[in-house]
């Protein structure tokens, strides 16, 4: 368990760009320190020890040189004893490796290092402090040569100061005083530095690292949840349209049944139902096209499903018609007339109501509302002389208005016991012939556009 940790871990780790982003930035961070000592830390530090050597070595030249000439030390030689006496007490402290005392020609009269006397100094920076009466220091590192030649066994600095009299340089002081302990000094406090930063960047890593790892596994765990999350959603969503399709199927079956029954006793049959279905939905898939009704049957996207699905119903009222009315091969006279009329107020009845208890429900009008306006408005005409309202032009709904057409032309080319079949061409004229009058006239150039589709939906549906 624990090695399969590790190797989650590992890959993860691998595959983070962060934390690698993090090493490179860490690397750079320090190299830009160690610049940072390199080029601005070290030669500000060594400068500095420069100048304090200058001024140290200066202040114990002048000391010395006060007590060197003063009143019966006006010569240089012999070199005054208590003059030596006090440079070597000076020397023998550690911070003072070497002092010499230059004439103006450069040679050595005096020296804490007794081989040094006699020597000459031919050296142009000797000549020039001479000539300018400026004080001259550097640091010699460790195998670096002095300005007389010496190679330096440790870090020193070399300090030459000149001694005045009377306004005019009298001789040379030369001090050497170790620095090392300085060098050492600035060295550790960099090698200290960067130990300590980079610890604290080991640290840092370590920690990050871990950090890196446990989101790792939280991540993968989140992963896999959300696998487990998916399959069982995807599962459900499955479940959920099935029984969808389960209920819509039903729901349609219902409704046909529904509509089948109540033409029992009607000459129509459950094909006219299921043609007039297709034909409404080819009028308004025509006119969802192009047009001025194109908003009106685009207002919904399942507009013309549900359109066709209540065309189903516009005729649910003659439940309430006799079938002797109904079966009458005869011309109806006025009396069954007005009673065959009031199959469509029923049908507005029954539904209204049915959409009533579903938005009493759920808030909503159902598609029981188209159904309950196309069997209420479904024999209005265009000019009016329709019923059961007499409604005319747009007041009559779209859906009723759609619905009149695919009725009309079934019932024209159907078998009824007062007629025979009519032809598509007979019927097309026909209706044609109502544009204007009994029809829409947008509907009917629209069912004009699809009649060829009428045609093949009555000969195969
Ligand atoms: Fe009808």
């Amino acid at each position: 368990m624990k090695f399969k940790k590790i190797r989650i871990y590992t890959q993860y780790l691998i595959a983070s760009r962060n934390l690698f982003a993090l090493y490179l930035l860490s690397l750079a961070f320090v190299s830009i320190i160690y610049s940072c000592f390199v080029v601005y830390i070290y030669p500000k530090y060594y400068k500095y020890i420069e100048d304090v050597y200058t001024q140290r070595s200066t202040e114990a030249a002048g000391g010395l040189s006060r007590a060197f000439i003063g009143p019966g030390h006006l010569s240089l030689l012999p070199f005054p004893a208590d003059i030596e006496a006090s440079i070597k007490r000076v020397v023998s402290s550690g911070l003072i490796l070497k002092v010499k005392v230059f004439d103006l020609n450069g040679k050595c009269l005096f020296s804490t290092q007794v081989s040094d006397v006699g020597t000459i100094h031919e050296g142009d920076e000797f000549k020039r402090i001479v000539a300018t009466g400026m004080s001259y220091s550097k640091v010699v590192r460790k195998s670096g040569t002095s300005l007389e030649g010496e190679v330096a066994t440790i870090d020193v600095s070399e300090t030459y100061v000149p001694v005045f009299v009377d306004g005019k340089v009298f001789c040379v002081f030369e001090v050497y005083a170790d620095v090392s302990h300085e060098q050492r000094g600035i060295q550790n406090l960099a090698f200290t530095s960067l130990g300590v930063i980079s610890i604290l960047m080991i640290f840092g890593w370590i920690f990050f690292t871990y950090l890196m790892a446990r989101l790792a596994l939280v991540e993968r765990k989140r992963t896999k949840l959300d696998k487990i999350l998916k399959r069982k959603n995807a599962n459900l969503n499955e479940r959920v349209s099935y029984q969808k399709d389960e209920i819509e199927v039903g729901h349609q079956i219902a409704v046909k049944a529904l509509a089948t029954l109540a033409e029992y006793n009607d000459t129509d049959t459950g094909s006219h139902l299921n043609r007039t279905k297709h034909y409404v939905v080819a009028l308004a898939t025509e006119l969802s096209r192009t047009g001025k009704y194109s908003c009106s049957v685009n207002e919904r996207p399942v507009m013309i499903e549900e359109l066709g699905l209540a065309s189903l119903l516009h005729d649910i009222g003659k439940v309430a018609i006799p079938k002797e009315i109904l079966a009458k091969p005869e011309h109806l006279t006025s009396d069954e007339f007005n009673l065959m009329q009031k199959h469509s107020v029923v049908a507005g009845e029954i539904l209204g109501k049915a959409n009533a208890l579903y938005r009493e429900q759920f808030g909503e009008d159902s598609y029981l509302a188209l159904a309950q306006e196309i069997a209420l408005y479904h024999h209005e005409r265009w000019d009016g002389k329709g019923y059961p309202v007499g409604l005319t032009n747009t007041d009559i709904p779209l859906s009723a208005r759609i619905v009149a057409i695919a009725d009309v032309y079934d019932a024209l080319r159907s078998q009824r016991p007062y007629k025979a079949p009519w032809t598509h061409e007979k019927a097309l004229r026909e209706i044609v012939s109502g544009r204007n009058s009994q029809f829409d006239p947008t509907v009917v150039d629209a069912f004009v556009s699809v009649q060829k589709e009428f045609d093949d939906i009555f000969e195969n549906k």
